[in-house]
């Protein structure tokens, strides 16, 4: 079993390229067989999420070209199934974007309920009822979702509560219906537009993303087009914590200082320098960080994707911080695990109350979903010691070369599979 083992203490310092964003790339994939023309895309991040997503496209009949690691061809004119298979479709949370790509194009969709992190209840009842009010029948029948439509026929939706996926759903099914679909409430992260600007690059008509409400006018067809992801939001902010509970000195090239905001500001106020540049932001750590409090929101809020990562950072300020999940009720699982490296956090619902620590202790723990083990890392890279990160497949399905990127800023880190290794990296390492 593969796991990440640390010595940390060493600073960050240096600069780290920026991958394509996950999660545009997920929306933006399943979008892609919504056309028979070829399609190209490029930036996209080179991670386990994303070659799932391949495979099951290649499952249904879609032809899939890997240009390089980062590049792919997709052409979707023979895909010869409604029905994703089970196998692929369980492992990943975007599996629902299937939905919103085949009703549209085939006015049929047959999906398991989407598996994923389990960062608590995720339900998809707003995506149902998009589709629903774009006149599809929808069922669930011993766990797949079935939806099916004679026509689909544009609509007023508002959504309940401000959901990326039912907003990237509804969207991709919208934008071959007849007349015109207004999604009120609508997530606005970059990732929504994103995928709105690569589904009008094919063709579609979808104002307004990136703002509460989406107003789209159907399409007959949609065609072939060429598109560069947009960079990893989530990703550039995990090297930006890791810059501050590290004290180091990190530029990440690559990003969208904008996208960046919540992340850099809350940075700010705990007493790092950080300087926005075109296409780069630097934080540098400094050796006094202090207290503050965090809520995660809907963009531009905080994201909740950046609390376990941020959590750390706080766990090694002076004072005491406060960090409401607002999102997600089951997200502070990582904390007993941080608790193990000797920080001082107290959970009460969907709040942790962070007394900073003056170090952490290397321990062996458990990454047990996708964003708190990158978390458990900075946490490893900021501590006395060794530390082992085990279950690191979740790390692997959203981080690109995690390790070889952080080493590359000096962080002294390696992937290991047996006891073996371990024991010779400590004898490297000393
Ligand atoms: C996406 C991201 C995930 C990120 C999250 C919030 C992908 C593949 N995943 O997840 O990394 O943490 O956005 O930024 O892009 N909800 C409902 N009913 C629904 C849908 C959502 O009640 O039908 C609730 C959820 O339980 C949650 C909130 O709405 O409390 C936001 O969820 P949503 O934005 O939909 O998250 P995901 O699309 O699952």
């Amino acid at each position: 079993m593969e796991q990440y083992i640390m010595k940390g203490g060493n600073s960050l310092a240096g600069e780290v390229q920026i991958g394509g964003a996950k999660n545009a790339a997920l929306g933006i994939l399943a979008a892609a067989i919504m056309t028979d023309e070829d399609v190209y895309i490029d930036n996209l991040p080179d991670v386990n999420d994303i070659n799932v997503l391949l495979e099951a496209i290649q499952h249904i009949g879609a032809v899939v070209s890997r240009v390089n690691r980062h590049a792919v061809r997709i052409n979707a004119e023979s895909i010869h199934a409604i029905s994703v298979e089970d196998e692929y479709m369980r492992r990943i949370r975007a599996s629902y974007y299937f939905i919103g790509a085949l009703l549209g194009k085939y006015k049929s969709a047959e999906v398991p309920l989407p598996g994923g992190c389990n960062i608590g209840s995720r339900p998809i009842d707003l995506h149902i009822k998009g589709f629903r009010a774009l006149g599809a029948k929808v069922e669930i029948e011993r766990g797949v979702v079935m939806a099916h439509a004679i026509d689909l026929v544009g609509s007023h939706i508002y959504l309940d509560k401000v959901s990326v996926g039912a907003t990237i759903n509804i969207m991709m099914a919208a934008s071959l219906a007849e007349g015109q679909t207004i999604i009120e409430n609508a997530a606005k992260e970059p990732h929504v537009v994103d995928v709105a600007n690569f589904l009008n690059s094919m063709g579609a008509n979808i104002r307004g993303a990136g703002t509460d409400v989406i107003r789209i006018k159907g399409v007959n067809r949609l065609h072939g087009t060429e598109y560069s992801i947009i960079p990893d939001q989530i990703e550039a902010g995990t090297f930006m914590c890791a810059a501050a509970a590290t004290r180091g000195d990190v530029t990440v090239r690559n990003v969208i200082p904008k996208h960046l905001e919540s992340i850099s500001a809350k940075l700010k106020e705990i007493g790092c320098e950080v300087v926005e540049l075109d296409d780069a932001v630097r934080v540098v750590g400094g050796n006094r960080q202090t207290r503050t409090n965090i809520n995660t929101q809907p963009y531009p809020g905080f994201p909740t994707d950046m609390q376990p990562q941020m959590t750390v950072a706080l766990a090694l300020a002076e004072g005491t911080s406060i960090v409401t999940e607002s999102i997600f009720e089951n997200r502070f699982k990582y904390v007993d695990e941080l608790a193990r490296m000797g920080s001082n956090i107290q959970v009460e619902g969907n709040v942790a109350i962070i007394s900073g620590v003056r170090r952490l202790k290397g321990a062996q723990v458990n990454a047990p979903d996708l964003r708190a083990g990158a978390a458990l890392v900075i946490a490893g890279l900021s501590a006395e010691g060794y530390t082992v990160v085990d279950e690191i497949g979740y790390i692997e399905r959203g981080y690109e070369h995690f390790e070889e990127k952080l080493r590359s800023l000096g962080a002294v880190i390696e992937k290991v599979d047996s006891q073996k290794e371990a024991r010779k990296f400590m004898l490297k390492v000393g």
